[in-house]
């Protein structure tokens, strides 16, 4: 969406009909309303709040403080550290470090990103995986290893990587529904 047809929206529609995450988004901003200039405390906190900026902010916010929506789009766009996003539910990182790759890590990311059909800093078409690379956790006596779901897991081969992400995948699908 460009900056004009952004501004061209009116800021003062009501979010009506809107989700329980836009009234509290919503009520994260009118909890601010006397602070000076209170959009990036407000984007911060929903952030923190969700984990992310989520699809109904950028209107619900620039409603709340009475901004127009390019205002509100121009500074969750200008600063990285805003992701609109969701994040994964699991990331999967892969050493690729010199002594992972030594004892086979690169087959490993092979293996993984074609069963998972992504590439490193992809995720899968289900968005609930996320896979990383990593060069070096300190476990390097134990490769190759892998970080699946924050734990992490040494001496690792195909098959054993492909369970613990099978097993992550399907509690992330649990967790979805
Ligand atoms: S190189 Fe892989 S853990 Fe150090």
């Amino acid at each position: 969406m460009t900056e004009r047809s952004l501004s061209e929206m009116p800021s003062d529609a009501t979010p009506q009909g809107g989700s329980p995450e836009d009234a509290h988004i919503a009520e994260i901003a009118r909890s601010r309303l006397g602070e000076p200039g209170p959009l990036l405390e407000v984007l911060h906190q929903v952030q923190a709040e969700f984990g992310y900026l989520p699809p109904g902010t950028t209107r619900v916010v620039a409603h709340e403080l009475n901004l127009s929506r390019a205002e509100v789009h121009g500074v969750i766009s200008f600063y990285a550290d805003f992701h609109t996003e969701a994040p994964p539910r699991v990331t999967v990182a892969i050493c690729r470090g010199e002594a992972c790759q030594s004892v086979g890590a690169e087959a490993l990311v092979n293996n993984v990103r074609s069963r998972l059909g992504v590439d490193i800093g992809g995720r899968t078409a289900d968005g609930l995986i996320e896979l990383e690379q990593i060069f070096c956790f300190g476990n390097c006596a134990l490769g190759p290893t892998a970080n699946v779901a924050g734990r992490l897991h040494g001496r690792l081969d195909a098959a054993r990587l492909d369970a613990l992400i099978d097993e992550a995948h399907q509690g992330a699908r649990l967790g979805a529904r």
